[in-house]
């Protein structure tokens, strides 16, 4: 049975786009309630040592405070549960806001104020004073590097780097053409729009409502029931709206806990929010340090692979990302040596942030590359043609797909890549160097387990539902074009529901895998409501459709009909009034496919080229145009597809040109924690960005087809961008941001 595709596939604009632009779409600071409370988090100034006393007196005395609550008062309830992790934390233990007079980072909370205006608190939070016993601090991971380890347990969901392959070190050494590099990547800071709030309403009856900034509404919720002992019926969380998350909200933030105690303790609605200071206190993507080793035949053949990372985390958690593994199945080599260590660092632990170590290991790799094709004098999108891989030769996997050729074609022949003169500084355009650089990138096209559900009305309405989240990244559209053309309905007859706690159980946005998973269970759910229809109507007296299997019938205009005879078939209303029911609710599940996996890796592939202007006496760089071709599977939306991959090459400028924390490591603080001095792509910065997505079948990724792409964008586009640079100036810079002093 199917339907006429005439939704999936199209450019729909959001369904959501109009409440956003006229603001009435509601984000979690905006929610009211009675008597609401507001709460101002106090941050540490020092980044190691001992709380000796915490003087609250002035701002107790302050109008209109109400509490003030520090690790000596702290909830009663709190940390109850001592084993809690939420869904991706790494090994060690979440950190626990308030749980001791310890501080291990820089602006860990160490105290709320809580009034009854947001002004109140704010201004009294800045009469909390704290005496400190520091302790003796580490923060710069070129010297902690020393005391580098490799993680004792893995992070669920980050694979290991894989085992030797072949003899790297030997291949090397007898390789004709051969370089090693070492890279430095600077910790970057979550900046979305949108600061991190919750507002927690406490009901007559005790039951709190969260209106929370979270990638995952049901990993708040089991939060916020494990570390305060609550049952799941008293806890709803509602996330319908997020402002850009990118990784920040997968795991649950300070203000969670704070709005959560202190509406505990006293019984009233309360609201905690970040301020832009405090978001460089929460998860970050770490600083890296990489060294890269690459060999060819003189024909451009890999003959090894060399890749080894650094990366911080914090003292309590054990944080990895898959930074190395990229290398060896990126491209065919026999001979392959990975390695990725941690170095304690007294910081927050860093999180994930969009495409969290392919990021930045494809970045290192992919500036090898670039180095590799020089050295050997091959033009660089053929070394990387020379060495396409067809399988996955860590795993030893074959792939569902890998339409990363036509990328190479498609982006090329769009970017006007054989116009390209092969010595470096050998374009100009008056004052600027003019550069062409290219790169390639690669992410996982994953699924989770996702449970939705589809109910249909007599009226012809489709409502759709999973605790799913839209980040920005289109959600709420997909799925109601998924719902859409499942049952043959215009999009006005389909709402979705997501966002919320208690629908069907959905994991937390992230890793690109929500159109997969949220819509491969909203199609299998929305399956089942048109076997159940087709069963209503052939059991019909008279029926046209008595003897139809569902591979005879189609749904169209909301009516069932016969594929050879469109004549033939009945609405949906009628077969509803008919048989006596007044609506039809399925459920649907999508998991992963475990047998498929044992042979099979998914992986979404992209080329990307980079023009760069770099002025000579200045050495300010623009990226002037850039062409990303991806490969993704299936395109739900080319319009919401395309806003993903705008913004991830956006960030990934922003890696290239201007993301940077710069701590004081004298100080151990993050010294440019706000928006003017911590640089990011503004539309100034921003000039063509083309992108392109090539044909490519999966019938594996996912049911649906789709391999996601809300993470590809920024792999590999750093390097694009310092390979053009490289190819403009003849300067390699292996040290981002490629800031102008590193450049002249
Ligand atoms: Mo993504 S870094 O899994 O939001």
């Amino acid at each position: 049975m199917d339907t006429l595709i005439t939704h999936i596939g199209r450019p729909t604009r959001r369904v959501d786009g109009q409440l956003k632009v006229t603001g009435r779409a509601k984000y979690a600071a905006e929610y009211d309630a009675p008597g609401l409370l507001h709460g101002a988090i106090v941050s540490s100034s020092i980044p190691a040592g001992r709380i000796v006393r915490i003087h609250t007196d002035k701002a107790k005395a302050f109008p209109g405070v109400v509490e003030i609550f520090t690790h000596e008062n702290r909830g009663k309830a709190a940390w109850l549960d001592y084993k809690w992790r939420d869904q991706v934390a790494p090994p060690g233990h979440p950190f626990r806001p308030l749980h001791s007079d310890r501080v291990v980072f820089d602006g860990q909370p160490i105290a709320l104020v809580v009034a009854e205006s947001y002004e109140a608190a704010r201004d009294a939070a800045t009469l909390v004073h704290a005496d400190y016993q520091p302790d003796e601090h580490r923060t710069d991971l070129l010297v902690e590097r020393e005391r580098s380890y490799q993680p004792p347990k893995k992070r669920s969901g980050v694979p290991k780097p894989p085992s030797p392959r072949g003899d790297a070190e030997g291949a090397f050494d007898q390789a004709p053409v051969k370089l090693a590099n070492t890279y430095r990547i600077a910790a970057e800071h979550h900046n979305p729009m949108e600061l991190f709030a919750t507002t927690c309403v406490r009901g007559g009856d005790g039951k709190l409502t969260l209106y929370e900034k979270t990638q995952g509404s049901q990993n708040s919720q089991s939060y916020v029931t494990s570390v305060f002992g609550l049952k799941s019926d008293d806890v709803e969380v509602i996330n319908h709206y997020v402002g850009g998350a990118f990784g920040s909200g997968l795991r649950p933030q300070h203000q969670l806990f704070f709005a959560v105690m202190a509406s505990l303790e006293l019984e009233r609605s309360v609201r905690v929010s970040l301020t832009r200071d405090q978001m460089f206190h929460i998860g970050y993507r770490p600083e890296i340090l990489q060294t890269v080793g690459l060999a060819c035949d003189a024909e451009g053949r890999l003959q090894a692979v060399m890749h080894d990372a650094t990366a911080g985390t914090s003292h309590f958690e054990d944080y990895q990302e898959n930074v190395v593994n990229w290398s060896g199945l990126l491209y065919r080599c026999d001979n392959v040596r990975l390695s990725y260590e941690l170095a304690k660092l007294n910081t927050y632990t860093p999180c994930d942030m969009r495409a969290p170590g392919a990021a930045s290991g494809v970045t290192a790799l992919e500036c090898a590359m670039d180095e590799l094709a020089y050295a050997a004098r091959i033009d660089p999108l053929e070394l990387r043609r020379i060495n396409f891989a067809t399988r996955d030769e860590n795993d030893n996997k074959e792939l569902t797909s890998k339409a990363l050729d036509a990328c190479y074609d498609e982006g090329a022949a769009a970017f006007g890549w054989d116009k390209r003169s092969f010595e470096p500084r050998s374009m100009r355009d008056g004052r600027d160097l003019i550069g062409w650089g290219m790169a390639t990138g690669v992410w996982e096209a994953s699924m989770q387990k996702t449970v939705a559900t589809a109910k249909l009305s007599a009226n012809g309405h489709l409502e759709i539902a999973t605790a799913s989240s839209d980040i920005g990244t289109g959600t709420w559209t997909i799925l109601t074009q998924i719902g859409a053309d499942a049952l043959g309905l215009p999009l006005e007859a389909v709402t979705a529901r997501i966002g919320e706690s208690g629908l069907p159980a959905s994991p937390i946005e992230g890793g690109s895998w929500t159109a997969a998973s949220a819509g491969s269970a909203v199609q299998a759910a929305c399956d089942e409501v048109r076997k159940s229809l087709l069963k209503q109507a052939a059991g019909l007296p008279g029926s046209p459709l008595a003897d139809a299997s569902p591979e005879d019938v189609r749904l169209n205009a909301g009516r069932l009909e016969l594929k050879a005879d469109p004549s033939r078939g009945i609405s949906i209303g009628e077969i509803m009034t008919a048989s006596g029911i007044g609506e039809i609710e399925e459920e649907g599940k999508a998991a992963p496919d475990k047998l498929q996996m044992l042979k099979y890796v998914s992986y979404t592939h992209s080329a990307i080229f980079a023009e760069v202007a770099v002025d000579e006496e200045l050495g300010v760089i623009r990226v002037t145009r850039v062409v990303c071709a991806t490969a993704a599977g299936r395109i739900l939306n080319p319009k919401t597809a395309r806003s993903q991959i705008l913004g991830g090459v956006v960030m990934g400028i922003g890696m290239a040109l201007h993301e940077e924390a710069m701590t004081d490591h004298h100080l151990g603080r993050v010294m440019n924690h706000n928006i003017a001095e911590y640089h990011m792509p503004v539309n100034a910065d921003i000039h063509d960005i083309e992108v392109i997505f090539v044909a490519e079948h999966d019938d594996k990724a996912s049911p649906i087809g789709v391999k996601g792409l809300g993470e590809i964008g920024i792999v590999g586009t750093a390097a694009a961008v310092a390979n053009a640079v490289f190819h403009a100036t003849g300067k390699r810079i292996r040290d981002f941001p490629m800031t102008l002093d590193k450049v002249l």
